[in-house]
């Protein structure tokens, strides 16, 4: 983790001198870090030249701890990024308040300011609380790539200006060590691969969550192509699935897929109501959760074929654990029965053990899915343990998923794309 932030500390000093004298017009996809936090599992985008963020599918726009200088407008030095309060007619202001969440404080007290301001209320998607801040800029350093190495774009020696919220420190209580805020990533205008306002960069983006927090993974933003060290001439694109995304409603923040069915070892499970189950992906969520009846069914099916395994006491949060020695670790993980989640389009999202069995110390592996009770919005929310290692392409402009199922089964990880920088 150090390696690489210290490699981009370089690339940013060497950027006012040597990189930004090429041109790198052949690079349309633009690429960051993504680091997994060993304490909390959690997992934020490296954002250069501050602090990480903390990736989230569903927050309406990104904030960070940092205070705005309210009118009258004093100009911040760059060092500082540029912190001018956003108005409140313009556009992405109007789109901020699109996304009101009733729970947090009323934006009414900011009315002595008038039009010169911005209220919003960000909020931390891990304690749920949420302040009372206002929209500002920042700054942020992109990479191009061309796949398969970086590059320092030209003409971004500061940085790209981005739309982001000020939050106070004491919002980021919960959050990650060395995580300053939250990157939103969701269908918001004010999302983050959103605002990326290259003309040539698609409004799609990958995320590819690594599993374990010595080795970066990485988000790419905009069409590829995509190459790993492990398969230099395997664009991973051409390994993709696909399957219809939804926004629910104009306001909806979140990405949405449906499933025709859950089976294990082949034989499906049986669950009526799976076909008009909404199912979510949320990187806050550590272990996908099942409303009641479908995790009751799950297990239940789960258990019945792994009988020949030994069990063992449970581990909290978990309620299935077994013998992990009996189970046995080969190359694609435990060798425990694939999980199949058919996707609307008929295309299998096929989840080894790597996936299913989490290692809890003492010889112990549990069947890391939760019980989200009976209340649950949506029926299924896919949570990060699910996602690390597979590579998933959320192309927002055709409203698709793209996704890999488990690299490490093609021997390949998330942690396998090449931050070595290129000069030509
Ligand atoms: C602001 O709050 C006050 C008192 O709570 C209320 O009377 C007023 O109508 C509110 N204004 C707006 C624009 O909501
Ligand atoms: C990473 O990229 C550099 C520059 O293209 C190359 O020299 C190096 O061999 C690559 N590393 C791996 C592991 O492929
Ligand atoms: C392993 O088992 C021992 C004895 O049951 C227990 O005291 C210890 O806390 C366990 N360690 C872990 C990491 O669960």
């Amino acid at each position: 983790m150090h390696l690489v932030k210290l490699l981009f500390f370089v690339l940013v000093s060497c950027s006012r001198d040597v990189l930004s004298q090429y041109y790198y017009t052949h690079f349309n996809t633009l690429v960051l870090p993504i680091l997994k936090d060993a304490e909390t599992s959690l997992h934020s985008v490296s954002w250069l030249p501050r602090g990480d963020k903390l990736i989230d599918l569903d927050a309406p726009f990104t904030w960070r701890d940092c205070v705005v200088r309210n009118p009258p407008m004093v100009a911040c030095g760059l060092e500082e990024g540029c912190r001018f309060p956003l108005r409140c007619d313009r556009t992405l202001c109007k789109e901020a308040h699109s996304y009101i969440n009733p729970s947090c404080p009323s934006l009414n007290i900011t009315a002595k300011y008038g039009c010169n301001i911005c209220a919003v209320t960000p909020v931390n998607p891990v304690s749920k609380s949420c302040k009372l801040s206002q929209l500002t800029t920042d700054l942020v350093i992109f990479y191009g790539t061309d796949g398969r190495n970086i590059a320092v774009l030209s003409g971004q020696t500061f940085g790209v200006e981005l739309v982001v919220s000020c939050a106070p420190s004491s919002l980021l209580i919960s959050l990650p060590k060395g995580v300053d805020g939250v990157a939103a990533f969701s269908w918001s205008a004010l999302a983050f691969p959103r605002q990326v306002d290259k003309p040539d960069v698609a409004n799609k983006f990958v995320l590819c969550l690594p599993s374990s927090s010595k080795t970066p993974g990485v988000t790419f933003l905009g069409d590829g192509p995509f190459y790993f060290t492990s398969f230099p001439n395997l664009d991973l694109r051409s390994i993709l699935s696909y399957t219809p995304m939804v926004r629910k409603h104009k306001t909806s923040l979140g990405y949405h897929i449906r499933i025709n069915r859950i089976s294990i070892r082949g034989i499906s499970i049986p669950i009526p109501s799976i076909k008009s189950a909404s199912v979510r992906l949320s990187t806050v969520t550590p272990y996908t959760k099942l409303r009641s009846d479908i995790y009751k069914a799950f297990v239940s099916s789960f258990s019945m074929a792994t009988t020949n395994i030994p069990r063992l006491k449970s581990v909290q949060p978990f309620s299935l654990c077994l013998k992990s020695s009996a189970v046995g670790s080969v190359e694609k993980g435990f060798r425990v029965p694939t999980i199949d989640l058919e996707m609307e389009s008929g295309k299998k999202w096929t989840i080894y053990g790597d996936n299913s069995m989490k290692r809890v110390g003492n010889g112990t592996a549990c069947l890391a899915f939760l019980d989200g009770g009976l209340k649950m919005k949506d029926a299924i929310v896919i949570g990060t343990f699910q996602m690390e290692n597979n590579f998933l392409f959320l192309d927002l402009e055709n409203q698709k998923l793209g996704f890999s199922s488990s690299l490490l089964a093609r021997g390949t990880s998330c942690g396998s794309f090449n931050f070595t920088a290129i000069v030509e």
